[in-house]
């Protein structure tokens, strides 16, 4: 078969991305403009001005997606959008975007799981490994966190997720605590550099028999460290709190993770979403696995729409027809619907 290529768009929440990506593999481009610093004045991503200003970015960047890697609508073979889960108002510029470009074209659509796109950054991240099924996927981004086995391409079988805050959110909300800033992730992370782990000896909810998380009893037992610290008129030890809540986070995701790929037999393990960019959570998940561990490179970790191509190319090669109706689902899980 000739290359395939597809021209795919993401503005499920704070990015507006647009990529053409090649074979699912291959990146043609993967452009990115990032609003996570208008957002960072409010401390957390503004929903009606980050649907506004995908508005005012989605043209430039597809635009320049396309320029970038040298091809012009004719050249292309699908196009793909994330249809969700996300901010409804944000996904419906993607879509708007990508179904007009579809009018223009008459080129099939596909509609992707945001979920599953971040689950195929791997692919593109590398180009020359074929991860192996049954494949345990971890899913760490600031809205979900999900454990999910892949017997074999598009097939998820969820086995658990949060039942309260996501890992990200919690990286977000505790550096808000802390007076880091937004997104909490990378500021915590360097926090954390110059900190001790074991300074603080914060709560792991283990929920044991299930395969699900709880990330808010942290978060609240930092912040009842961070009131008496104050009560007492101490000044906060930034360092080494952002140090002890990233290992209580990354202790709980990589020892789960690994022991549901143990017990579904997976022959290997797969981290992916915005949180998948944290140093200690790779490290410790790489030095504890006995199984292959692919995490993608940074520059696919967070937000992108090369994922979103990658993950439309397997629905194009297995033939899948989509509707051209579709509406944003700004809930949709991405396994059992
Ligand atoms: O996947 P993503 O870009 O967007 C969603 O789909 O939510 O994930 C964003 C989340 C944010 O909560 C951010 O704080 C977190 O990923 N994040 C990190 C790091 N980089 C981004 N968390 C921990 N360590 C990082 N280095
Ligand atoms: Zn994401």
């Amino acid at each position: 078969m000739s290359v395939v290529r597809i021209l795919a768009i993401e503005t499920s929440c704070d990015e507006t991305a647009a990529a053409v990506i090649a074979d699912g593999r291959k990146i043609l481009s993967n452009v990115v403009a990032s609003q996570a610093e208008m957002h960072a004045k409010y401390g957390g991503v503004f929903p009606e001005m980050a649907s506004r200003q995908h508005i005012l970015t989605i043209h430039t960047v597809v635009r320049e997606a396309l320029q970038q890697a040298e091809v012009t609508l004719d050249d292309l073979d699908a196009l793909a959008v994330t249809q969700g889960p996300g901010l409804p108002g944000s996904l419906v510029v993607g879509i708007n975007m990508a179904k007009g470009l579809q009018i223009g074209t008459e080129l099939p659509l596909i509609g992707i799981n945001h979920l599953e796109g971040h689950v195929y950054s791997v692919w593109p991240g590398y180009p020359d490994r074929e991860p192996e099924f049954p494949l345990l996927a971890l899913v760490v981004s600031g809205g979900h966190t999900e454990l999910i086995l892949m017997r074999s391409h598009l097939n998820y079988e969820r086995l658990g997720g949060t039942l309260d805050d996501a890992a990200g959110e919690a990286f977000d909300k505790v550096a808000r605590l802390l007076d880091l800033g937004y997104p909490g992730g990378p500021k915590i992370q360097k926090a954390a550099e110059g900190g001790r782990i074991d300074r603080f000896e914060f709560p792991r909810a283990w929920l044991e028999g299930t395969w699900n998380f709880s990330f808010s009893g942290l978060k609240t037992a930092v912040l009842r460290e961070v009131r008496a610290l104050q009560a007492e008129g101490k000044d906060l030890p930034v360092d080494d709190m952002a140090a002890s809540f990233q290992e209580a986070v990354v202790d709980v995701l990589v020892t789960k993770t690994l022991a549901a790929a143990e017990v579904h037999g997976a022959r290997s393990v797969l981290v992916a979403g915005g949180v998948s960019a944290n140093k200690a959570l790779r490290e410790r998940i790489v030095e504890k696995s006995p199984l292959p561990v692919l995490i993608p490179p940074f520059f696919l970790c967070t937000d992108n729409a090369a994922m979103i191509g990658a993950a439309a190319y397997q629905h194009f090669l297995r033939g899948d027809s989509f509707p051209l109706d579709f509406d944003a689902r700004p809930n949709w899980p991405l396994a059992g619907e």
